[in-house]
């Protein structure tokens, strides 16, 4: 079966599998061979593929109102924006569709916040960001991207982001000046290869905001909803940012939801007219992040990311000591960035002798793949996964 139409524009180097069923951790191919997904759509599937209690809501929403834009209000954005406000401990919550517009919202908020209440001269306002971040496609987020083939031919770049070395504190007190009005960051960089910060990093970090009043704008997209055995990624160090993005496991795998959420005297800053997208908020998308929001709620996907966590931590730690071709891997949750040995071969190779296999993973970059499952993946399909990963390697 084609894995693509000819009228598919080649935006993507997508692996020769063409899905056509999912359910749970698995997913089906149009030959009929089952997958086990450890990539859960970058973390977009969280709770799985067709999790029953968010599929039954969408239906109803289906069946009732699916958009009114925000034209006029609708009966459905209202518990949803209580819902992330609760999760998230902000007073105001901003909805958007994909995560790349939700990254936007936090800049132009940044922006118009360091202009209007911090004082900072017209069009002189700087965001520091970390270098090899991932926060989206558009001009101004690959504006600051390292990654070539994200910015090289798309300049002219957007001015105004300042890169620092993640995890460097001295760095990024000597580039705060009086014209910065933010920090934005991935409180663990998801597509660098799950790169967790040193211990202390982030707290330093939020404390040199709040001493020079910078707002801590942190894109908990991929590293929140549970992934890394805590609703927020940000928890493990007991850091709270002035701002949360969220987005992908925000909409439950089903429908593209993002939204950020800050406190009014941060977000508070956005009038009528300024900032918007006809379907952020539409009733189906808050139907069904409102079930996301509940679903984490519960606390029994942290739980789980925690225990089958510990378990992929074993395995890989088994593999890498038994020299079968893991150099280094870093994990935490059920997260894991795996660097494999490149004379071995490159990470897009393993991934295609995983799927060879029968388990679904991507490379971030080099040889470097990483493992992100449904976080309800069970102890058994885990392990076959693992052990399926180890044959992969071997290959
Ligand atoms: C941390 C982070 N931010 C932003 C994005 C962009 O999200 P989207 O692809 O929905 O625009 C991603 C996507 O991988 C991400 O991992």
């Amino acid at each position: 079966m084609s894995v693509e139409s000819k009228t598919t524009a080649r935006n993507y180097s997508s692996m020769p599998v063409t899905i056509a069923e999912g359910k749970g951790s698995w997913v089906k191919d149009t030959d009929g061979k089952w997958y086990i997904d450890c990539l859960a759509g970058y973390s977009a599937n969280n709770f799985g593929h067709l999790h029953p209690e968010i599929v039954e809501v969408a239906h109803h929403q289906l069946d009732t109102l699916t958009l009114t834009a925000r034209a006029f209000m609708n009966d459905r954005l209202g518990a949803f924006t209580d819902a992330v406000s609760e999760l998230t401990g902000k007073d105001l919550v901003l909805p958007m569709n994909g995560g790349a517009e939700a990254v936007e919202t936090a800049l132009k908020t940044a922006r118009k916040w360091g202009e209007l209440v911090k004082g900072i001269p017209e069009d002189r306002t700087e965001i520091i960001t970390a270098r090899n971040n991932f926060h989206g496609r558009t001009i101004s987020i690959v504006s600051f991207s390292d990654d070539e083939d994200a910015y090289k031919n798309f300049g002219p770049k957007t001015p105004g982001f300042i890169p620092v070395e993640y995890g460097n504190v001295k760095e990024l007190e000597a580039t705060i000046n009086e014209n910065t009005a933010a920090v934005l960051m991935e409180p663990i960089q998801g597509e660098a290869g799950v790169i967790i910060p040193p211990d202390g990093y982030l707290q330093t970090v939020r404390e040199l905001c709040t001493k020079h009043n910078v707002k801590l704008i942190l894109d908990e997209i991929q590293s929140g909803f549970g992934r890394t055995g805590k609703t927020f990624a940000s928890e493990h160090w007991n850091v709270n940012p002035d701002m949360y993005i969220l987005g992908k496991a925000l909409g439950g795998g089903i429908m593209p939801v993002s939204a950020v959420a800050a406190n009014e005297d941060f977000l508070g800053v956005l009038k009528p007219g300024e900032h918007g997208s006809t379907y952020g908020g539409n009733p189906l998308a808050a139907a069904i992040g409102t079930k996301a929001v509940e679903l984490i709620q519960r606390g029994e996907f942290q739980e789980k990311a925690k225990r089958y966590g510990e378990q992929l931590r074993e395995r890989l730690s088994d593999m890498q000591n038994r020299n079968i071709g893991i150099v280094a891997f870093r994990s935490i949750g059920l997260w894991a960035g795996i660097d494999i040995d490149p004379s071995l071969k490159t990470g897009k190779q393993m991934c295609l002798d995983a799927l060879q296999e029968g388990i679904l993973i991507k490379d971030t970059h080099g040889s470097t793949v990483r493992i992100s499952p449904p976080l309800n993946i069970g102890s058994m399909d885990l392990d076959v996964a693992m052990t399926r990963f180890e044959k992969a390697l071997e290959r």
